[in-house]
């Protein structure tokens, strides 16, 4: 099977019990590092959030009036359906039916169907680590982005102290795939995603990673002991595509 189905189809298994577990399974602390990651972008018109899945980074956004449009792209169709309702409850409720706009598209972060310099800012959470090639997603990411733009990604990391280590070993090893094969009834998707947090880069690395795609003055701030990370980067004012 195409690796690209494949994922689309790990997460279309576990849509209904995504948003739970991980706001369970991380006690919340979820939800302030999406804050947090959002807290660091410029207001912008039109975003596009990378593997938007549920849909949690958008209504952020919304909330905190950091943009009124977000183009939203992924492999889980079901995912993709959650964050849907999920978005139109919350422009009811707080009355944003007329200011924001969100649109869902499946589509390959690795292969996007969109121009050259299509969005004023792209985002991505925990979506980057799925991906089959890192350097294709965000060379993607840097190719849609507008000149002048900023990418934020919130990704999983790595913490460096030896303690914290030892702790967050046994939970991801351990307790998550646990929890998450019992609550999600699905043999492989947790222990798929806590092989994909460990064997991917974080830090200085995945720095280099941004630098490589064209990006410039990148920044990354290590959240909660370093287990996840905020990378910010821009696409330089002069890049070619606007000569
Ligand atoms: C862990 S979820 C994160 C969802 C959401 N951004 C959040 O913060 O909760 C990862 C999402 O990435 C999507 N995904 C993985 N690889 C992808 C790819 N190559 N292109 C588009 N979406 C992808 C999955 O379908 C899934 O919905």
């Amino acid at each position: 099977m195409e690796e690209k189905q494949h994922i689309g189809q790990l997460f279309d298994r576990i849509a209904g019990t995504y948003d739970g577990l991980n706001h369970g399974l991380s006690l919340n602390i979820d939800r302030l590092w999406r804050r947090k990651t959002v807290a660091l972008m410029q207001p912008s018109q039109h975003v596009l959030d990378v593997a938007i899945g549920t849909a949690d980074l958008t209504i952020e956004m919304f909330r905190q009036h950091k943009a009124e449009q977000v183009t939203g792209i992924d492999l889980s169709d079901q995912m993709m359906a959650i964050g849907q309702k999920k978005v139109a409850k919350f422009q009811t409720t707080n009355d944003q039916r007329q200011t924001t706009k969100a649109e869902f598209i499946h589509a390959n972060a690795q292969a996007m169907p969109f121009e050259d310099a299509s969005f004023d800012a792209v985002t991505c959470a925990f979506g980057c680590r799925n991906f089959s090639n890192l350097d294709e997603g965000l060379r993607e990411m840097y190719r849609v982005l507008k000149p002048g733009g900023q990418v934020t990604i919130l990704e999983f990391s790595y913490p460096s102290n030896r303690l914290v280590r030892a702790c967050y070993d046994i939970y991801f090893t351990r307790v998550l795939p646990l929890i998450g094969r019992i609550v999600s009834r699905d043999k492989t998707a947790y222990t798929y995603l806590n092989k994909s947090v460990k064997s991917f880069c974080w830090g200085e690395a995945f720095v280099q990673h941004l630098h490589d795609a064209g990006f410039s003055s990148e920044h990354f701030i290590p959240l909660t002991f370093g287990i996840a990370t905020i990378y910010t980067a821009t696409k330089c004012l002069n890049d070619k595509i606007n000569d």
